[in-house]
């Protein structure tokens, strides 16, 4: 079986977990990591088996020339890294959701990784975790009848968790593709973070198969009482709750606290957890198989995850022009910059407590 060269650039958080499962996985070769503070790279390597280190991405890709070149950066670094990624012969690109910032950047990204026919997979890995996978298996099991709705509500905001409530969601519904979104945003606070965003924002999305997806993403988003925070702030981002409604009955997952559904055999429920451990071999797995067989298309394939990135686009749109935006896009803009000039500076209102920590300006 052939080994896979790796690169990975960005050694923070998920740089870590990526490395590491990488370097566990007996398909792939640890070829080098990369990061711009030295200190930090230096500090990763020794556990990791000492690939090339550098903190230069150009120069080690070029000289590496990797197989799957995987980059785990901020947001704000995303269409510079995919160019270098192609330049360098990478076969697949693995890189960190949000897709982009702005629809202009994802439509530039799609268009890059289409010309060169280089696949590209995005980290929505929560999806391994047993209770994604089991409120999967009961919705297309047919146990809760025909999907009417899939909804999305987590109370951190949208450029850390909309991604992922809409990527699921849309699993839910088979990657239907969506026909147009509308959306309202609140708060200026988050769109001077790093992950920049309205510090909320909700809206609906009419998805071809007449299925109705309802968001719900930030300060004002309900709370979910179910995963309890009140001793560890961690536990505050997994307030997410993601599922389906169908005409005969319904299915969901709580990022930390299980799966419940009620279909007509009665109610039933299981456990189950966010854990990167659990959730990063099979992702990383994947990527082998996809290399293997292209038949074997990876679960959180590029296509995919650029649908969800252009319902994400549409609902910020929507909240600053107004209106129901078609979709797929056509044009790209710079929605963060629209809403900049157009949400009002009046403090985003909370639904719960424990949001004042995160939500401060
Ligand atoms: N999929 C998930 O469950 C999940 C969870 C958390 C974060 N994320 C996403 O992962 C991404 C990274 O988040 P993080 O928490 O690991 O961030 P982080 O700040 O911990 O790490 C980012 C690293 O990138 C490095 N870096 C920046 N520019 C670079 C460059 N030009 N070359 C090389 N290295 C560079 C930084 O020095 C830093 O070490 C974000 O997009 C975030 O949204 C995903």
């Amino acid at each position: 079986m052939k080994t896979y060269r790796v690169i990975v650039v960005g050694m923070g958080k998920r740089g870590m977990h990526h490395a590491e499962s990488f370097a566990a996985n007996p398909r792939f070769e640890l070829a080098g990591i990369c990061d711009i503070d030295r200190a930090r790279v230096d500090a990763a390597a020794p556990a990791l088996g000492n690939p090339r280190t550098d903190v230069d991405a150009e120069a080690l890709a070029k000289s590496v020339k990797p197989d799957v070149f995987c980059f785990c950066t901020l947001p704000n670094l995303r269409l510079p890294l995919i160019r270098l990624g192609i330049d360098c012969g990478a076969r697949l690109i693995a890189f960190e959701k949000p897709v982009a910032m702005t629809s202009a950047e994802g439509i530039e990204i799609r268009k890059a990784l289409d010309a060169a026919h280089v696949k590209a997979v995005v980290s929505h890995q929560h999806r391994y975790g047993v209770h994604y996978r089991k409120v999967k298996e009961i919705i297309a099991s047919g146990a809760i009848g025909r999907v009417r709705t899939v909804y999305g509500t987590s109370t951190g905001w949208a450029a850390h968790m909309l991604s992922h409530l809409v990527d699921y969601t849309c699993w839910f519904n088979d990657y239907v593709d969506a026909e147009w979104a509308m959306g309202q945003a609140a708060g200026r606070g988050k769109l001077a973070d790093l992950h920049s965003s309205p510090d909320y924002v909700e809206g609906v999305v009419h998805f071809k198969n007449g299925v109705r997806g309802i968001y719900d993403c930030g300060a004002g988003a309900p709370d979910v009482p179910e995963v309890d925070a009140s001793r560890e702030q961690r536990l505050w981002w997994r307030k997410a709750r993601m599922g389906a409604q169908g005409t005969d009955g319904f299915a969901e997952v709580l990022t930390n606290g299980g799966w419940r559904a009620v279909t007509p055999k009665g109610a039933m429920s299981g456990p189950g957890n966010m854990d990167y451990k659990q959730d990063m071999p099979p992702y990383i797995q994947e990527m082998a198989d996809w290399l293997d067989d292209d038949h074997k298309i990876h679960s959180c394939a590029f296509a995919n995850a650029y649908k969800g990135f252009e319902i994400m686009s549409a609902l910020y749109r929507s909240a600053a022009e107004g209106g129901q935006i078609a979709l797929p896009l056509t044009d790209g803009k710079d929605e963060l910059q629209e809403l900049k000039g157009r949400l009002s500076s009046e403090k985003v209102r909370l639904t719960i407590p424990e949001s004042a920590k995160e939500y401060t300006s």
